[in-house]
């Protein structure tokens, strides 16, 4: 298996919803939400591609780092790499329908639980989604992490009880969704939580709640007061708002309010080892990665997803020891080229 076959057939089988590009930097399918893309001008998307590549690290081999840890625990759950599945729904509209919402749950769960890392499943408008997500959890006995979207309190609540029931770990809500057009046209509620609504929501479910979509340290601050225990700092890839930051440009001030109090993950735009690296460096715990995951399903199911984890967390292995780096609690200091 190689990354550049695997993108050959899931261009094709993709049929247009996309390029599989040999870089996927949101550049080829800007505005195409439907589809891969970023929302709008694709701005969004892009901005993560760029926030990222404007951080550097220096070459480091006189040294004795050989065997790098690339293990990490979080929310006390020991995984094998700090690169976890994001969650990702609407296989029909986004990716063509060649695969469906749920082969894809369980190649992505089977991969991640053979790998050793953690399968995110996702919610949206067609009621079976995220079930589909809830039943792979629940059959692979990966460690899974289901994403309600903002729906009413008592929704949410109801959501995270079929979380707790398929054995999951923790529960979480993309609360950026809350202006989900494409929900409320179809008739479901979306919006917007206050602190009040999410502290009732924590004391109503049984797992630890985690908040997709910060972007602002005061928004960090209040997903901590209110009771969550981990926060991904995400522009949800750039598809529910034009011109937002890139994720890797508000990631250490986020990390700077509430690091000592949460866990931080974060996405957007991460797409090789010393990617991942960067974003460790940066203050996050472990990181999400999204497009790749679909591409490489569509281009050779499970196994694919399994060979492009593995090869990420290869090369954050090879990057760790060309800068030093023992473990992921002892990073390589990170800096803007001037
Ligand atoms: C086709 C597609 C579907 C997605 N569906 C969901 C979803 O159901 N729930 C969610 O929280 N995020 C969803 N996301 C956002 C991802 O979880 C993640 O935040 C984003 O894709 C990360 O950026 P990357 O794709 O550049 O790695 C989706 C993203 C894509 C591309």
């Amino acid at each position: 298996m190689n990354w550049n076959e695997i993108r050959e057939k899931a261009r094709q089988n993709m049929k247009g919803y996309c390029r599989a590009c040999k870089r996927c930097d949101g550049i080829a399918c800007a505005g195409e939400v439907p589809g891969m893309g970023g929302t709008g001008t694709g701005n969004g998307f892009i901005a993560n591609i760029e926030a990222l590549d404007k951080w550097k690290v220096k070459l480091k081999t006189l040294h004795d780092v050989l065997k790098p840890d690339i293990d990490t625990i979080f929310l006390g759950h020991k995984v094998n790499m700090p690169i976890f599945a994001a969650p990702m729904t609407g296989l029909k509209g986004n990716a063509g329908g060649y695969i469906t919402e749920r082969e894809y749950a369980m190649m992505a769960a089977e991969a991640c639980k053979s790998v050793g890392t953690i399968y995110m499943s996702g919610d949206a408008n067609d009621p079976d989604m995220y079930p589909a997500g809830i039943d792979a959890i629940k059959n692979t006995k990966v460690f899974g992490i289901p994403f309600s979207k903002p729906r009413t309190v008592a929704e949410i609540i109801e959501k995270a009880r079929m979380a707790k029931e398929s054995g999951a770990i923790a529960f979480g809500i993309d609360v950026d969704g809350a202006g989900l057009i494409m929900m409320i046209r179809s008739g479901q509620f979306v919006g917007p939580k206050s602190k009040k609504e999410i502290k009732k929501i924590v004391n109503n479910i049984e797992l630890p709640l985690i908040l997709k979509g910060i972007m602002t340290p005061e928004e960090a601050e209040i997903a901590a007061e209110a009771g969550a225990k981990a926060i991904v700092v995400s522009n949800h890839g750039g598809r529910v708002l034009d011109f937002t930051d890139g994720t890797a440009d508000v990631l250490p001030e986020i990390v700077k309010a509430v690091g000592d109090k949460i866990e931080v993950l974060v996405d957007g735009g991460i797409r090789s080892g010393i990617d991942v690296l960067k974003m460790i460096s940066l203050g996050a715990k472990a990181v999400l990665i999204g497009r790749p995951l679909l591409i490489a399903a569509h281009g050779g199911g499970k196994e694919a997803i399994e060979f492009y984890l593995k090869k990420v967390a290869d090369e954050l292995y090879q990057a760790m020891i060309l800068t030093g780096c023992k473990n992921l609690k002892n990073t390589p200091e990170v800096y803007r080229a001037s």
